[in-house]
């Protein structure tokens, strides 16, 4: 595939095809990147099953990816923070740096960012994209570009227990092990944590988190609350990231959550929340709060790697070279209790 720009593309439903696409040149401002590694996302996947999440409707051919980083080739006109031969991670939003959100300090808010594999915007399963330099972030020496392209999500797992505020000590609550779910463990770990406790349905799933030192709760077989209460001698624990998402989880953290306590909802696994408990919400003085992916996280997630701080490697299930890329797709599509992060690795 030398010398021409081969692209993975989604060209109908669960049907991955290799085309040529032009070589893009770095504009004023941009870089040439070769792709190194690139992470299949929950929401590459669902595009690449379902064509659409929710108001974002694929129009085929498409291009998937965006947790992506790789080589600079060539730098276009009056980048200076880099040079030919880095490796970078790419944070893959850009925003319009214009509207009030991008002014506000908000910009992972902005309307008009151009998100990579979001409609209408193709992703980076291709061997070269151009991209803007101040998006571009160099890898240190001992970060991989396979951990370069999980930046991405671990940089929401930071973004969940910093919004969450878990400091020193805390006791933290977890619904979901999936991917989400298991970088927001290594984070609150990392943020201080002493003790996590991750609830899912699926055995396999919470077998990950244990091996990254949860407390696992799988809470179709035992009850979650009553192992917060032991854990925690019925206190309640001071911190709950949500990444599942559900009524059920929102519920069972307004009652897990000690007085005073944070839940951040991260998880978007069900369209609209019903039932909540509106008593201990307003008797515990409840923090309930949410975040949107990101928003200048990428250099403080690369030094969390650097130092060892954070070891990522964990969430990968299993690589796949770039011409493998549709049975990776699938693989993780029908084996998705198994898979928590494919990962593309290009020759
Ligand atoms: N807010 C954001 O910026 C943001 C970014 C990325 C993903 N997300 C959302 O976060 C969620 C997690 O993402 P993911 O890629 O890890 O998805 P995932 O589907 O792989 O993981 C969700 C997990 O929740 C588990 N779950 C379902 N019901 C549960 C229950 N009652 N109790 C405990 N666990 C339960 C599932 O078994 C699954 O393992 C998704 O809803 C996704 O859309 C949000
Ligand atoms: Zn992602
Ligand atoms: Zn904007």
């Amino acid at each position: 595939m030398d010398g021409k720009n081969m692209a993975c593309v989604l060209t109908a439903l669960n049907t991955l095809e290799f085309k040529e696409v032009p070589m893009p040149k770095a504009g004023p401002g941009e870089i040439l990147m070769k792709l190194e590694a690139v992470g299949v996302c929950g929401s590459d996947v669902h595009y690449y099953q379902h064509g659409r999440i929710g108001d974002f409707v694929v129009d085929f051919p498409f291009i998937l990816g965006h947790e992506c980083a790789g080589t600079v080739v060539e730098l276009g006109e009056g980048v200076a923070n880099l040079k030919v031969g880095d490796r970078v991670a790419l944070e893959p939003g850009v925003p319009c740096g214009n509207c009030e959100m991008c002014l506000t300090g908000h910009y992972n808010l902005c309307p008009d960012v151009k998100f990579f594999a979001t409609p209408p915007y193709d992703g980076c399963l291709m061997n070269y994209v151009s991209f803007p330099a101040e998006y571009a972030f160099p890898l240190p020496e001992n970060v991989s570009c396979v951990e370069g392209a999980l930046v991405e999500p671990l940089c929401i797992g930071i973004n969940a227990a910093l919004t969450g505020g878990v400091q020193l000590g805390d006791t933290v609550l977890i619904f979901g092990a999936g991917c989400i779910g298991l970088v927001s463990l290594l984070a609150a770990k990392a943020c201080g944590a002493s003790r996590v406790i991750v609830s899912d349905v699926i055995p396999l799933r919470l077998e990950v988190a244990k091996k990254m030192g949860a407390i696992t709760v799988n809470s179709k077989e035992e009850d979650l609350l009553k192992k917060v209460a032991e854990v925690t001698g019925g206190r309640g624990v001071d911190v709950v990231l949500d990444c599942a998402g559900f009524s059920a989880t929102v519920t069972d953290s307004v009652r897990a959550a000690r007085p005073a306590g944070t839940i951040v909802v991260v998880g978007m696994g069900e369209d609209e929340l019903n039932g909540i408990p509106l008593g201990p919400i307003s008797a515990k003085e409840l923090i309930i709060t949410s975040l949107f992916r990101y928003k200048n996280l990428y250099p403080t997630t690369i030094k969390a790697i650097e130092s060892g701080k954070i070891d990522i490697s964990g969430i990968v299930s299993k690589t796949f070279t770039f011409e493998e890329t549709p049975q990776a797709f699938r693989s993780a599509a029908d084996h998705p209790a198994e898979t928590v992060k494919n990962v593309i690795v290009f020759k």
